[in-house]
């Protein structure tokens, strides 16, 4: 992982000017500059780890109905990518495979988990990074914390994030609440500050705000002394960070 702080991670790749969650997305990210990416995930009806926000089909391919209740095959040749724009007609929906695929070791992975359907995500999941042996560049978060203290429980290895909606406050109190180790604090930008990042520092916590997308919010973040920081637009975050 890169020792720059705070590193660019992009939203669902670089949703502000791709589609989002597509490997299109992502590739625009990494060829921007990102040091990692975020992503949901949804499990399909034959048990295959989907990347997509919505748990239905309906915003973002020309698909509808939920996700959960489709096969994979129902849903691999869905576009993407038109409803963003023409230039990306026929990005698809990724499997999380291919997303891993497509970014090199070392970048920072968020995986945001978006259901645990049961526990089936969770054993999912956990069985696809056994298989590509990647945990120290993966993140796995949740608005969920039962899902993430289940995850972590169930593997030590696994570094987990909590991700906390616009009101929340004390966020480091909260999490050692959790009694399981966490790895990061995923705030939404505007309910966090020097102050509670100095908790996290002090607790040896990485800290992920999201979705920042405004200089005037980067500057913000960056004087508190984020990790990290979740931007739409990856390479608008890289170009101001290095001016
Ligand atoms: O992980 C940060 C952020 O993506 C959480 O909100 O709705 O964009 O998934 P959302
Ligand atoms: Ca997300």
């Amino acid at each position: 992982m890169s020792k720059h702080f705070p590193i660019v991670i992009g939203h669902r790749g670089a949703a502000g000017e791709a589609p989002e969650n597509t490997l299109g997305s992502f590739a625009l990210a990494l060829k921007q500059g990102a040091e990692g990416i975020e992503l949901d995930v949804h499990l399909t009806k034959d048990g295959k780890i989907a990347v997509c926000h919505d748990p239905t089909l309906d915003r973002t391919t020309n698909g509808s109905g939920l996700i959960c209740e489709k096969s994979w095959s129902e849903i691999e040749f869905l576009d993407a990518g038109s409803w963003f724009s023409e230039a990306y007609a026929g990005e698809r929906i990724p499997l999380l495979s291919e997303v891993f695929e497509l970014v090199p070791k070392g970048m920072l992975i968020n995986v945001e988990v978006k259901n645990a359907y049961e526990g089936r995500m969770e054993k999912a999941l956990l069985a696809f990074l056994h298989e590509v042996k990647r945990f120290d560049d993966v993140v796995v978060s949740s608005f969920d914390h039962k899902v993430i203290q289940g995850l972590k429980r169930a593997e030590p290895e696994l570094k987990v994030g909590l991700l906390f909606g616009a009101n929340f406050i004390e966020p480091v109190a909260y999490a050692k609440l959790l009694e399981v180790e966490v790895y990061s604090l995923h705030p939404h930008h505007r309910s966090f500050d020097q102050a509670d990042m100095s908790l996290a520092r002090t607790d040896g916590l990485a800290v992920y705000p999201y979705t920042v997308n405004e200089i005037s919010d980067y500057q913000r973040m960056i004087i508190a002394g984020v990790t990290g920081i979740i931007t739409d637009f990856p390479g608008r975050l890289k170009t101001y960070l290095d001016t």
